[in-house]
């Protein structure tokens, strides 16, 4: 068995979003071992030699645009990987960057996705429970363009604050793959869509959720982080492969049937409130 074509990425075109570091990188690496044509963009410098590196802000539609314009015309895979931390104040921005730009530059590729082609984001486990969400995450799915989504985000931002703006975006993304799954232009080509949604990894985001969790204070956020994702099962952080590999596992021919999915990789995190939030409520009658 060739192991290297049944992951089915010799030839293809993949883009990277959120490439320079973290899981984005690690995913990006995979893919070059696996004889993908990278197209990689990120804000920041792209280490790795993809085919073709560009520097992007994703928070602004203009710049995003003219990335399209450089992309092939054929796509195979896309992974969106880019995303930042919350801070007071910044809940526009990270709505833009975390959700916004993701679906605006997923849906612009989708003509040139090419049949049997595949769309991964990154979420996270701050995503959990998006179903209870859905009547707030409901309005901004319907928003249709850039422009509106970001007027939605403009006009909610305190309650968005309130939410916890990071969460907030991520719940919008899985409920974004789940809602588009069976969507006409997503399942008439056979383009698949799932999300990850990773649990604590050490990044270059490490710092930023941790100044971010403790209000300014990293070390107060660091022991929080820890007490909320390592404590309970004595565990350790994941590093950026843990979950880029995954990634583009989903991605691959090899999961040629999974599409509509979040895949929690928090080390099983997210079974146990499901089972928790299940016996409270037999508790409750
Ligand atoms: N690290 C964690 O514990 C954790 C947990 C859950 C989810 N996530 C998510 O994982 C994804 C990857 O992050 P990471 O942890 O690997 O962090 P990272 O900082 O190492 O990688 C994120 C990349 O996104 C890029 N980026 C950020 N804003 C951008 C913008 N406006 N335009 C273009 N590129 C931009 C950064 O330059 C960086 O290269 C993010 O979506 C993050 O929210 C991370």
């Amino acid at each position: 068995m060739d192991l290297r074509a049944l992951w089915g990425y010799e030839g293809k075109n993949c883009v990277v979003v959120g490439a320079a570091s973290g899981m984005g990188k690690a995913a990006t690496e995979l893919l070059l071992e696996l004889g993908a044509n990278v197209y990689a963009a990120d804000f920041n410098e792209v280490a790795p030699p993809v085919k073709q590196a560009f520097r992007v802000d994703m928070s602004d539609k203009d710049q995003i645009d003219q990335l399209l314009t450089q992309l092939p015309d054929r796509i195979d895979k896309v992974f969106t990987c880019h995303g930042i931390a919350m801070f007071p104040g910044n809940a526009v921005k990270v709505m833009l960057v975390n959700f916004i730009s993701h679906r605006y530059f997923i849906e612009a590729l989708l003509p040139r996705i090419s049949e049997k082609g595949a769309v991964c984001m990154i979420a996270s486990d701050g995503g959990y429970g998006w179903q209870h969400f859905w009547g707030f995450t409901a309005p901004l799915l319907a928003t249709k363009t850039f422009e509106e989504a970001h007027e939605w985000a403009k006009a909610n931002e305190e309650e968005i604050e309130k939410n916890m703006s990071y969460c907030v975006a991520k719940r919008a993304q899985v409920s974004y793959m789940k809602a588009n799954a069976w969507a006409p232009e997503f399942i008439g080509k056979y383009i698949r869509i799932n999300t990850i949604s990773p649990g604590a990894t050490q990044t270059g985001l490490t710092a930023d959720f941790n100044k971010s969790a403790g209000q300014g204070d990293e070390a107060a956020g660091d022991a929080g982080i820890r007490g909320m994702y390592l404590t309970g099962w004595n565990g350790w952080y994941a590093m950026p492969e843990d979950m880029g590999y995954p990634m583009v596992f989903i991605n691959s021919d090899m999961a040629g049937y999974i599409s509509g999915q979040d895949l929690n990789i928090s080390y099983g995190i997210d079974a146990s409130r499901d089972v928790a939030a299940l016996n409270a409520g037999l508790q409750s009658g």
